[in-house]
């Protein structure tokens, strides 16, 4: 960051002044990652292609990888090692987009292009664009577009940037700025967003302190100067001023949704209000994942085995639509199970041991007249003869009536459902009685030749518990994995009368050890089953992902995302990114966007 017009010789090795408007030209930009060596890989017409690695293939459709339908098999050709991060980060004027841009760089080593900064060398080096700039930067008002987006373009398509991937600060500022770039096929992987309340970014310009000789940015109270003599060297930007500064923020607000429509897949709010360590630690773990996404992408040893996994399914397409059409058609069914198995058997990859598959399509939704026991057993088989089929002997366990005397009984949902499971075809191969074994719930039925248990919707019924049961089969179970599918573990206190071996504290404890590995489920006004209005999704090891279903003038319908998170949102928060509000303003459920109140 540097002030506007006050150095005459500031440069970095990022900043560097465009020599004249009339050499800049868009079309001597070629596509960052045109040259990279490539090598194909083959893959089985049917074979299913991880969503995340589908997320990729639409970031960088145009780059290095092409999908030839016209092949006996998919031929997905794909860059050899890891392409380069591409990353853009955006939020109001003070938000923290600099300061956390140093953090990345650090960690990253992206080179950080900053229109704000490359303005302001421009300004200070008294060029034909600096003069240009600065009345409107002085103002606080955007610079005209064509000075920008040629500035922009020249600086992305310097050697460093194609080489060590690029983080862009500042840039797209309007929706035609965001059109450009789709133009020329520049994406990021990531878009991100610094939310940070109005009244904490007025204060923030006016603490705001640079220093000339290293660029850092400091501010008098958050981050003073660590010596006097930087202290005495400090400037105050000339924008800074609370009057600039509400009207930045203004242009800022006008424009931000068209931007963020750009980027819908691949935006990701955070919340710009905290320690700034703590900011940077979410934007880590947030571009950690999508370097990792990046390497499985072009490993092809990353992708067979999942892909070998996933047998006769068409790639992920997004979330299904028409949901609301019930019975399910039978694509929708293996959708689903589909993607349940997928996350199930990352996570037992992954070596975790006590898993929970919470899935609230109708079909599955207790709480809906549409519920279907058939779908549970569907998705249960499939689980099942999956493990069985990697040699694992898997046991199917559904527990029995409970209680005693006027209080025996089990849950509604679960009645008849053990017969159901022995009478299902369970296939030609002989897995059922071999590989496959239906049980009940208790330490009793835990065999030693068990390798993995699946539990089809233990839970608590009024007058009983079945904590204590499932405990003392999960201690038998040792670390074998045990998968909860559709679990109702809720403590009903009324379920007195009954010896229970635990506390209430103790047995939610144990319901929590149990973690999420896939979750889905619709969102809707509250009270109503109907206009669906979104879908919240975790597919382990990845963010939960919150979608908007939106109505198209087709007719049709789609599924766009809002936003990501690394725990599972509360209603607040799925509230807030529905309205586009910042994460942490506490606000009251209230009028329409009250709809999805209690449905966690
Ligand atoms: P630019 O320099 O990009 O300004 P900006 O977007 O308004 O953003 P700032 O630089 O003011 O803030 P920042 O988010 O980087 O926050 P910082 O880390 O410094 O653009 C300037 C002008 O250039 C524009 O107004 C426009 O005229 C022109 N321009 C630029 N791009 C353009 C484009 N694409 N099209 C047209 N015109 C364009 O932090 C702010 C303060 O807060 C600091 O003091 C910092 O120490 C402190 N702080 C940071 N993080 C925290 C934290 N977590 N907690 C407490 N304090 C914190």
């Amino acid at each position: 960051m540097f002030p506007t017009s006050t150095f005459s010789s500031l440069h970095t090795t990022n900043v560097t002044p465009t020599p004249s408007l009339s050499s800049l030209s868009t079309s001597s930009l070629s596509s960052s990652s045109s040259s990279s060596p490539s090598s194909s890989l083959s893959l089985l017409q049917s074979s299913c292609i991880p969503r995340r690695h589908l997320r990729s293939f639409c970031a960088f459709r145009d780059t290095q990888l092409r999908i030839d339908p016209k092949s006996k098999g998919l031929k997905v050709t794909c860059s050899v090692g890891s392409e380069p991060l591409k990353v853009m980060i955006s939020g109001a004027p003070a938000s923290g987009k600099g300061t956390q841009c140093e953090l990345i760089v650090q960690k990253f080593g992206l080179v950080h292009i900053s229109t704000g900064d490359l303005l302001r060398a421009e300004v200070s080096s008294g060029t034909e664009i600096g003069n240009k700039a600065k009345e409107f930067m002085n103002a606080g008002r955007l610079v005209p577009d064509e000075i920008v987006t040629a500035m922009v373009m020249t600086r992305l398509s310097r050697q460093d940037a194609k080489e060590k991937g690029w983080l862009l600060d500042g840039y797209p500022r309007s929706f035609s700025q965001a059109q450009s770039l789709e133009e020329l096929k520049i994406r990021p992987d990531v878009y991100i967003v610094l939310d940070v309340p109005d009244e904490i970014l007025i204060n923030r310009c006016i603490g705001r302190r640079l220093d000339p000789v290293t660029g850092k940015i400091y501010h008098l109270k958050n981050f003073p100067p660590e010596t006097e003599e930087i202290k005495s060297r400090l400037v105050i930007r000339r924008d800074d001023t609370e009057e600039k500064v509400k009207s930045r923020l203004e242009i800022y607000k006008k424009n931000a949704e068209a931007i963020s429509s750009t980027y819908l897949n691949i935006v990701n709010k955070i919340n710009g209000n905290r320690p700034k360590e703590e900011i940077f630690k979410e934007i880590e773990s947030l571009l950690l994942q999508v370097q990792k996404d990046r390497v499985e992408m072009t490993n092809p040893g990353n992708i067979i085995p999942e892909i070998k996994n996933l047998k006769n399914q068409d790639y992920w397409r997004g979330i299904p639509t028409k949901l609301n059409n019930i019975p399910h058609s039978r694509e929708i069914r293996k959708y689903f199970y589909t993607d349940v198995l997928e996350a199930t058997q990352r996570a037992i990859n992954d070596g975790r041991t006590r898993l929970k598959v919470e899935i609230n399509i109708p079909e599955l939704n207790p709480e809906m007249d549409v519920y279907r026991i058939g779908t549970l057993m569907e998705l249960v088989r499939v689980l099942a003869l999956s493990f069985a089929d990697d040699g694992k002997h898997v046991k199917v366990c559904v527990q029995g009536s409970m209680g005693e005397g006027a209080l025996v009984g089990m849950p509604l949902q679960l009645a008849g459902t053990r017969q159901i499971l022995e009478f299902m075809d369970w296939g030609d191969y002989g897995a059922m009685g071999n590989f496959i074994k239906i049980g009940s719930v208790g330490s009793k039925e835990v065999d030693e030749q068990d390798d993995i248990f699946v539990i089809v919707a233990p839970q608590n019924a009024v007058g009983n518990c079945i904590i204590d049961d499932l405990k003392a089969m999960t201690d038998a179970a040792g670390n074998r994995p045990v998968i909860l599918v559709n679990p109702r573990l809720k403590d009903l206190p009324g379920s007195s009368g009954i010896m229970q071996t635990m506390g209430r504290d103790k047995r939610l404890e144990y319901a929590a050890s149990f973690e999420n590995c896939y979750f889905f489920r619709l969102l809707y006004y509250a009270g109503t089953q109907y206009p669906i209005m979104g879908a919240l999704r975790m597919s382990f090891p990845y963010r939960y992902e919150l979608y908007k279903r939106v109505d198209e003038p087709s007719g049709k319908e789609k599924y766009v995302i809002l936003s990501t998170f690394p725990e599972r949102p509360d209603t607040d928060e799925v509230n807030d990114a529905f309205l586009g509000k910042p994460r942490n303003k506490t606000k009251e459920a209230s009028g329409i966007w009250g709809f999805l109140s209690g449905i966690f």
